[in-house]
């Protein structure tokens, strides 16, 4: 039988049981106890904590996030240490009120109900869950591949008020386990799949005062297309730009759909970009052509997804826009750690 510890967190009051082969994060989240975290597979470090008692395995936490000196001070990473005996934790993140409402961690099946091919290597995957899941707009789920028991990452690409029927969008990676292992070569419709979630905390769920822009690159667009329907639907901005970034036309999917939003909800602006061909539509790096729509950024707020470098890129125009840094919000595709089986947002 496993071993289970007691864990106290320090500033939150609260104590929870954590088993011995179960993340401090994992259990925190599921016993509803909201910790500050991203990733979830150790390579962001927004799930620090200081260690106040007790000892723990930090398994493969990657130095690049938690050196040995940290190491050495007591910090570990929540999503990677395990208890090795009662704890006392202390995270480093604000786990105050931050006027978003936080949702346990669970375990949930469902059924394939559409597999689409929607744009060139990109699928539509919708799951019918047995039972509703809550979450935020902008964050994601962990879907099991079968056989293999790992989790792979993808956000949620619909509204939050769709809880049982939940969209996501798969771009398939040569040799991928979830993606040319599975969901491009032996899922089919009608199939069942276990999942958890929800995870992550880049979300845009309260009113607020700025204009906000939303730029995603590939299926980077998942999260954002789940944000801009809340964000329109609740009236939550006084004016929302979608940006989507893609080489050439086939990359880019949705389009119909974006621009129904725009008739219905006039202080909306979707600009697709292709960085590759030339068309009716803006052409250049997605980055570029945010730049040159707007001579200022100031008093507005972004929300990026996508490769690495699209995400730097963009802050950084966004910056040079005179955008606030702490407007900018970002959810980027995790590389997966060469230690790790666990792979890619979104
Ligand atoms: S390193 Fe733990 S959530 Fe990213």
């Amino acid at each position: 039988m496993s071993e289970k510890y007691s864990v106290r967190i320090q500033g939150k009051n609260a104590d929870i049981t954590v088993e011995e082969n179960q993340s401090i994060l994992d259990a925190a989240l599921r016993a509803n106890e909201w910790l500050p975290h991203s990733c979830t597979q150790g390579t962001c470090g927004t799930c620090k904590l200081k260690v106040l008692c007790g000892e723990v395995d930090h398994h493969q936490s990657p130095e690049y996030t938690l050196t040995a000196e940290e190491k050495a001070d007591g910090l570990a990473l929540g999503c990677m240490a395990t208890p090795l005996s009662d704890l006392t934790v202390e995270p480093l993140g604000n786990t105050g009120d931050d006027g978003v409402p936080h949702y346990p961690l669970r375990d949930y099946e469902g059924t394939v109900v559409v597999l689409d091919d929607i744009a060139a290597n990109t699928r539509r995957l919708v799951l019918e869950l047995d039972t509703p899941m809550q979450f935020n707009a902008g964050q994601y789920a962990e879907l099991i591949v079968p056989e293999h028991g790992v989790a792979r990452q993808y956000s949620m690409a619909n509204a939050p008020t769709e809880n049982r029927r939940l969209e996501f969008h798969v771009k398939l990676t040569v040799g991928g386990l979830s993606t040319e292992g599975w969901v491009f070569s032996s899922m089919t419709v009608g199939e069942r799949v276990s999942l958890r979630g929800p995870l992550g905390q880049f979300n845009l769920v309260n009113k607020q005062d700025e204009p906000a822009i939303l730029i995603g690159g590939g299926t980077g667009l998942a999260p954002l297309k789940s944000i801009a329907q809340h964000a329109l639907a609740e009236a939550l901005v006084p004016e929302l730009f979608l940006y989507h970034g893609g080489r050439r036309q086939e990359d880019l999917y949705d389009v119909e759909f974006f621009r129904q939003l725009e008739d219905r909800y006039p202080h909306f602006h979707y600009r697709p970009a292709l960085s590759e061909e030339q068309w009716e539509g803006a052409t250049g790096l997605v980055t570029d052509v945010v730049v040159s729509d707007f001579s200022t950024c100031k008093g507005m707020s972004a929300f990026l997804c996508g490769p690495p470098a699209m995400v730097d890129a963009a802050v950084k125009a966004l910056k040079r826009r005179r955008m606030a840094p702490r407007l900018i919000f970002r959810e980027e595709f995790t590389i997966t750690p060469a230690t790790s089986p666990a792979p890619a947002v979104p």
